[in-house]
């Protein structure tokens, strides 16, 4: 059912991903400001895009399992959602909208047969969790919240995780998912769009990068920080100019892998790679 597409012949382990294939990509619903069921992925096109990120991911150094996506569950592409991953041991999403709440268990299954154990939540119905709000930045885990996470979530994490959370509030609805305005680049480095949170979540973020790219809504309107990173290649939806330069001068390498069709469902390629080393890997007992 899921296949290691590659892990490149690295001295270290490889940054592992896991991805959903696009056989039942669609837009059929509209739980976000970028669908509308007017507008729908070319399949063919939407293939080729997936195998794209595929390949750039594997020639960046990374391993990439996936699984299929099931019919009826057209947003299952995007597997960022389905949990948090912490070394062994995942919280599993909690989906605010119905319509994608059955895509937790199939990517909490896809764990458990991969020798992941699950961290059960406390019987709380308000607790809403996607993955696209968790993003680690050195040893703090941001927690975005609003519109798709709920604080008392992230509270739930950082205690069962034992980690400090800081919860970012978004404010823009075009950026409900933290990882669509902060990209974390290494320990000390991240690009980020403070316009689209509160002043607090701003006040916040600054105080905790030592050294931030900051950019505009109109550049993170081309999902520029929904990226993902592994060691100094930073894959991405797109890279306006300006912050191409940036990354160039701090010796990062820019590989644009467009997934325009993705984009139309509203997620870009770090919605589409669960990071399944987010929080780290030591002690962990799979044969991934
Ligand atoms: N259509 C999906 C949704 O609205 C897109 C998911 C994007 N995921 C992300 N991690 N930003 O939920």
């Amino acid at each position: 059912m899921d296949d290691i597409v590659s892990a490149a012949g690295s001295p270290h382990p490889p940054k592992r991903f896991l991805l959903c294939s696009p056989d039942n990509f669609d837009v059929t619903f509209e739980i976000n400001p970028w669908m509308t069921t007017e507008r729908r992925p070319d399949r063919e096109k939407s293939w080729r895009e997936w195998n794209g990120l595929v390949a750039e991911l594997r020639a960046a150094g990374a391993a990439v399992h996936h699984f299929p996506s099931l019919p009826g569950l057209s947003d299952m592409v995007f597997p960022t959602d389905v949990g948090v991953v912490d070394g062994n041991r995942f919280v599993r999403g909690r989906f605010r909208h119905p319509e994608r709440r059955d895509e937790a268990a199939h990517g909490a299954t896809w764990l458990l047969e991969h020798g992941f154990t699950e961290i059960p939540w406390p019987d709380d119905p308000n607790m809403y969790l996607e993955g696209g709000d968790a993003v680690r930045f050195g040893d703090v885990l941001l927690c975005g919240n609003g519109p798709r996470t709920s604080p008392a979530a992230a509270a739930h994490l950082s205690r069962v995780l034992d980690i400090p959370v800081v919860t970012v509030p978004i404010v823009d609805p075009r950026f409900y998912h933290l990882d669509m305005s902060f990209c974390p680049l290494d320990d000390r480095r991240a690009i980020y769009a403070p316009d689209v949170w509160d002043v607090e979540g701003q006040r916040v973020v600054e105080k905790l990068v030592p050294e931030p790219l900051i950019i505009s809504i109109d550049e993170a309107l081309t999902f520029s920080a929904n990226s993902v990173v592994i060691g100094r290649t930073v894959v991405m939806p797109a890279c306006p100019p300006r912050i191409r330069s940036a990354l160039e001068d701090w010796g990062f390498t820019v590989r644009v892998s467009p997934v325009d069709e993705f984009l139309k469902a509203g997620g870009g390629i770090r919605c589409m790679a669960l990071d399944l080393d987010l929080l780290g890997r030591s002690g962990h007992l799979s044969p991934l």
